[in-house]
């Protein structure tokens, strides 16, 4: 799809991956919407970026999923692509910390339902544009699990399987493509409990973000996950020629 004219909604779009992404995609020429928990933090990115709205909310809470959707929709309606990228997750030992439960239950509620929610909510005004994109940022854990990470790596794999689901749904819909990109180990706040300094750096998951998009390819795998990419892919060939 085109990179440039779009209006585009970034969830977590105040810092990492979401903040590289809305970088980029701002200087490719897209109208780009931010969005954050912390005001402050959204404010400090809004100034980083050209022209971009800020727009402060927590995805993870229903009526706030509702409140965005509804300013996004009434207010920004050239919204022609959201991209689900604000996640949660928990760096513990099993073993050693109690509450797992808890802690998937919240990871599972960010990554996975509230994701659901916010694209149903924006799913037909998506439907009404002429071209429009869903982009979802899973990860490498949706191809093994980390024991630093036991309960995020399935609210991944759980996201992983509903994006190809929707895209399957979509397929014949000319003017609405599903994209989901994979980002290894990158070096933000996010993954600073698990040795994220030696990750890459969140420019270059942009950086693929945009070359995916621009050659419509809907499954985005970067950097470390292209191995697993590209071993699944052969086996799946392998199988049918079998
Ligand atoms: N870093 C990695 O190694 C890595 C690898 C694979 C996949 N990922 C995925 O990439 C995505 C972005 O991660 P990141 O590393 O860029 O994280 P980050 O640097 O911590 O940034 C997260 C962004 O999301 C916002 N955010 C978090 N929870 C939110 C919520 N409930 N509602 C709205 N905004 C929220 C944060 O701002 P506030 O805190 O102010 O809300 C911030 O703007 C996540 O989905 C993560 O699972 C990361």
């Amino acid at each position: 799809m085109k990179t440039t004219g779009n209006t585009i909604f970034i969830s977590g779009g105040s810092a990492g991956i979401g903040l590289a992404i809305a970088k980029k995609l701002s200087d490719a020429g897209n109208k780009i919407i931010i969005n954050g928990r912390n005001k402050e933090r959204l404010e400090k990115a809004q100034t980083e970026l050209k022209d971009a709205i800020a727009i402060q909310g927590d995805l993870s809470i229903e009526s706030d999923r509702i409140r965005i959707a509804e300013e996004l929709k009434t207010n920004y309606p050239d919204v022609n692509i959201i991209v689900n990228n604000a996640g949660s997750a928990f760096a513990y030992l099993l073993s050693e910390t109690a509450g797992a439960h808890e802690k998937a239950m919240i990871e599972m509620n960010t990554n996975y339902f509230a994701i659901i929610h916010f694209t149903e909510l924006m799913l037909s005004h998506l439907l009404d544009r002429e071209a429009a994109a869903v982009v979802n940022v899973s990860s490498i854990a949706v191809y093994g699990s980390h024991k630093l990470l036991p309960t995020y790596g399935a609210s991944k794999a759980a996201l992983h399987s509903y994006t190809t689901a929707l895209r399957k749904t979509y397929e014949e819909q000319q003017n609405l493509q599903v994209y989901e990109v994979y980002p290894p180990l990158v070096n933000t706040d996010f993954s600073a409990e698990i040795g994220g300094a030696a990750g890459i750096a969140p420019s270059e998951v942009a950086d693929e973000l945009i070359i995916g998009l621009e050659g419509n390819l809907f499954d985005i795998p970067v950097g470390e996950t292209k191995v697993y990419a590209n071993a699944i892919g052969e086996a799946m060939s392998k199988l049918a020629q079998a």
